[in-house]
């Protein structure tokens, strides 16, 4: 009796482990999944056009008006040629600054007038430090499995990608001040593109 009650305790424990661990397979299994299960109807799946607009993409994302808030490490670039941003301020948390550093202190709702002057948004910061969404030394192709991945685009599904393409940083890259360049293509052939890559199904180029 003792025997088969503790047989019986350790099958109890045994399947609850089992079930909490399928069930945590299944929760992540759904969560990687994310934006293709959303939007899988609406995908019209076309591999060329879809590796072709993100080409474009790419010069746009890898160009040093977006380049230079998406830095490898934790100080933002500066500059066509998106060299470290002088006297270093950090990412912090939540990619505003660290302590006195904040971005907001130089960088104000507007562009400053003038050459060499801190452009301005009313949210410029870096995204945060527990997820970078790093563009800078990336190639095509490990950017294009990045920018869908929610684990690593800050919870993106394919709904929420497309309308980043209106976001305000996105946009303040075409209203960059003066004396900086503008990326290769304007708002709107990049919106196309970008529309274009994830409607077509997001694949990645092959390099
Ligand atoms: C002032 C800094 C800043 C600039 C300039 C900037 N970004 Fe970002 N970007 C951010 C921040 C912060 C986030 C994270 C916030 C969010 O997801 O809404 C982000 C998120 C993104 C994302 C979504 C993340 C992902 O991995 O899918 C994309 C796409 C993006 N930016 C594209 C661009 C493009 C294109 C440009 C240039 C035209 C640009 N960014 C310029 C700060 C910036
Ligand atoms: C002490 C003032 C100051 C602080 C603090 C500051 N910046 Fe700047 N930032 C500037 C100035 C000035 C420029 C323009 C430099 C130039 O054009 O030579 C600039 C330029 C930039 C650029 C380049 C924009 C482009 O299109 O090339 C980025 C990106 C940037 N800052 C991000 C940040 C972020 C993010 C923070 C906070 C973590 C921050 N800055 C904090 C003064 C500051």
């Amino acid at each position: 009796m003792a025997t088969f009650l503790k047989n019986k305790t350790i099958s109890v424990i045994f399947l609850s482990l089992a079930s909490m661990v399928a069930l945590g397979w299944t929760l992540k299994q759904d969560d990687e999944t994310n934006y293709i299960k959303l939007d899988k109807a609406a995908l019209k799946k076309d591999s060329i056009a879809s590796v072709m607009a993100f080409k474009n993409v790419y010069k746009v994302l890898m160009s040093p008006r977006c380049v230079n808030c998406h830095p490898k490490g934790d100080v933002p670039l500066q500059g066509d040629d998106s060299h470290l941003h002088v006297m270093a301020p950090k990412r912090g948390l939540d990619g505003k600054g660290v302590y006195a550093m904040k971005c907001t202190n130089c960088h104000q709702p507007k562009n400053t007038p003038g050459q060499h002057t801190p452009p301005g948004n009313p949210d410029w910061h870096l995204p945060p430090a527990d997820m970078k969404m790093v563009f800078e030394g990336r190639t095509a192709h490990e950017l294009a499995k990045q920018l869908v991945d929610p684990a690593q685009n800050g919870n993106k599904n394919i709904k929420k990608l497309k309308e980043h393409a209106d976001d305000a940083l996105v946009l303040a890259g075409w209203n960059p001040g003066e004396g900086r360049t503008l990326p290769p293509m304007s708002h709107a052939e990049f919106k196309k593109e970008w529309l274009t890559w994830l409607n077509n199904g997001a694949y990645a180029p092959a390099k």
